[in-house]
């Protein structure tokens, strides 16, 4: 396989993406948050896929997708990005680059104004990729959460 990212095709996703969605996200430990949060499953994405509010793009290498982007929009102008990631072996060849350009030409087509997410504040912190991209750093967070059914997770 063609590592270059000129190879690397972005595109709205679709329900057939789901599966390689799932495993793509289980790559990385940044969705767990919380001892109540440990990432998102199938009918999590089902729903971004068909919502028509989200915006749900993939980054592909002919019919492999190695890495994707979920957001929300909040309101017609603030867009919060939820999930952005790029499977290990394609990291730092400018995949991520490639495919916030596309996540963001999709945003300011649609007249948002403002684009947002979190960051996982951890050793290895995507902050960087982001002041990269023209983010500047806002306050510092705490996430809180009430899990309903009290489930923890096993991890
Ligand atoms: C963060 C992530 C999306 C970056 O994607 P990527 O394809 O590796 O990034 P790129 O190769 O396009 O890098 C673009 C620029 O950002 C820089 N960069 C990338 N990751 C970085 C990091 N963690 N810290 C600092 N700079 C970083 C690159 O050096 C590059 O700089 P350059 O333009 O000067 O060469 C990817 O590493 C990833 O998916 N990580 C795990 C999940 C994650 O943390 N997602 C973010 C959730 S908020």
């Amino acid at each position: 396989m063609n590592k270059n990212k000129n190879s690397v095709k972005i595109r709205t996703a679709i329900p057939e993406d789901l599966p390689q969605i799932l495993k793509c996200s289980k790559t990385s430990d940044r969705f767990v948050v919380s001892e109540y949060s440990n990432g998102f499953d199938e009918d999590d994405i089902r729903f971004w896929i068909t919502d028509s509010r989200a915006i749900v793009i993939v980054a592909t290498i002919d019919t492999k997708i190695i890495g994707f982007a979920y957001g929300v929009i909040v309101s017609p102008k603030w867009f919060f990005f939820d999930a952005f990631l790029i499977i290990p072996e394609f990291q730092n060849i400018g995949v991520g680059g490639k495919m916030y350009k596309y996540l963001r030409d999709i945003c300011k087509e649609k007249g948002i104004k403002l684009i947002q997410g979190l960051v996982k504040n951890s050793k290895n912190s995507a902050l960087g990729f982001w002041i990269k991209q023209g983010y500047t750093k806002g306050s510092d967070l705490i996430w809180v959460e009430d899990r309903l059914d009290k489930n923890k997770c096993n991890n």
